[in-house]
Parts: C-alpha cells; sequence; structure tokens
C-alpha cells in the first residue's frame, strides 16, 4: 500500500475541490490511498497564530506526512501568477527536510485555481515545481494522451492540472477540469506503485 500526500491551500475552495477529486483519482487506483492536507492562512502581525486544527477542511500538514508520504500533490491558488504564501511559508519551514533528503526521488505534480484564463496559472504551476526540484522530488505533468487536455475549452495544461473559477470565483470545475483531476491522481499513485515495486 502507497499513500500519497495531497496538500494545498484554498481560500475560496476552488483549488480544495481540485485536491479532493485528486485523492479520488489516486484512490481509484488498487493499492494507493490519498491524505489529505492544507496549511494555514499566514498574518503579517506576528502574535496571530491560527488554531492549531482548522475549523473545516482538511487538518494541517505536519513534518511527518512529508516523511511518510511516497508522492505528492501539491496545489495552491494562482497569486499574481505564483503560489499563495501561506504554502511558500510552508516550503520555508522544510530546511530540515531538505537536509535529511525526505523527499528525494519520490514523484511530484502541481496543480492550481486561477481567475481567468491567462492570468499566470503556467508560471504558477512551474514555479511550484521549483522548491520541488530543490527537495529532490521527480516532477511528471500531464501527458497528450489524456483526451480532455486537447479538447479543454477551460483549464488544464501538460504542466498539470488548472482549473478557471472566474473573476468572481464562480465558475464550478468543468468535465474536462474534472477529467484531468482525477487523471493526475491516478498516475501519481500508478508512478508512486511503480517506483515502489523497483525499491
Ligand atoms: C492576492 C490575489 C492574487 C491573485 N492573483 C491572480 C493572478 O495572478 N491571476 C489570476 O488569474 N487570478 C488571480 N487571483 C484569483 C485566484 O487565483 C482565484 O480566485 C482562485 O480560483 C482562488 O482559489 P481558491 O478558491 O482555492 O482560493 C488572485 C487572487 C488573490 C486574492
Amino acid at each position: 500500500m502507497v499513500e500519497l500526500l495531497v496538500l494545498y491551500y484554498s481560500t475560496h475552495g476552488a483549488t480544495r475541490q481540485m485536491a479532493q477529486l485528486i485523492a479520488r483519482g489516486i484512490e481509484s487506483v488498487p493499492g494507493a490511498t490519498a491524505r489529505l492536507r492544507t496549511v494555514p492562512r499566514i498574518s503579517t502581525v506576528c502574535e496571530a497564530t491560527e488554531p492549531g486544527i482548522p475549523d473545516s477542511g482538511a487538518p494541517y500538514v505536519e513534518i511527518r506526512d512529508l516523511q511518510e508520504c511516497a508522492g505528492l500533490a501539491l496545489g495552491s491558488p494562482t497569486r499574481y501568477g505564483n503560489m499563495a504564501a501561506p504554502m511558500k511559508y510552508f516550503w520555508d519551514s522544510t530546511i530540515s527536510e531538505w537536509l535529511s533528503g525526505t523527499l528525494v526521488g519520490k514523484p511530484a505534480c502541481v496543480f492550481t485555481s486561477s481567475g481567468t484564463m491567462h492570468g499566470g496559472n503556467e508560471s504558477t504551476l512551474l514555479t511550484m515545481m521549483l522548491p520541488l526540484l530543490h527537495h529532490g522530488m521527480l516532477l511528471f505533468g500531464t501527458p497528450y494522451t489524456e483526451a480532455a487536455l486537447l479538447s479543454t475549452r477551460t483549464g488544464g495544461t501538460p504542466y498539470g492540472v488548472s482549473h478557471v473559477a472566474g473573476t468572481d470565483s464562480s465558475l464550478p470545475i468543468s468535465e474536462d477540469e474534472r477529467q484531468l483531476c482525477l487523471a493526475q491522481g491516478r498516475r501519481l499513485a500508478q508512478i508512486a506503485l511503480q517506483l515502489a515495486d523497483k525499491a
């Protein structure tokens, strides 16, 4: 059995819905389970802290989630063409895991939700890969053999799945985006199982 970490940040819920679909894709593969985790909001007021357990949604990620996972799907809203600060803040706290090679050789993929079609979702996906490459993870995207990647008129990129939520966050996840989320989860599970077989 391999356990895959689906780690996301979400303010309005779109990236959380994508994370849940990716987790479903993971769990559709026999021998794979998903562990959903999120990160707390951050504040410029240093004294302000979030409660230890979030009011709703996935639990906050802990370092042991990185140690115990066989692979990772990382999701963030697009913020000025980049990942959201709370997610970056989390990765900036992982220096011990970088030093000890906790994530070296584990497969990883990325996903994002953006307000607009051309508002930087691809740059967000590509830059989200950078800390994961520093951690020695094996990045993969979405191949064009996934039919939805060719047919989509909404989100979906070869760098990882995206969702276009609209400027007021009102657009639901389209059928193509849904298919690509499920496929990305399946692919993560299949790659992790193949790597576990060879280990
Ligand atoms: C500070 C901030 C910056 C944003 N920057 C972008 C951007 O560069 N491009 C874009 O298309 N959408 C941008 N958005 C919109 C979000 O990416 C979009 O609402 C996303 O769907 C939110 O995901 P969530 O529902 O998981 O919170 C921005 C939103 C905020 C609050």
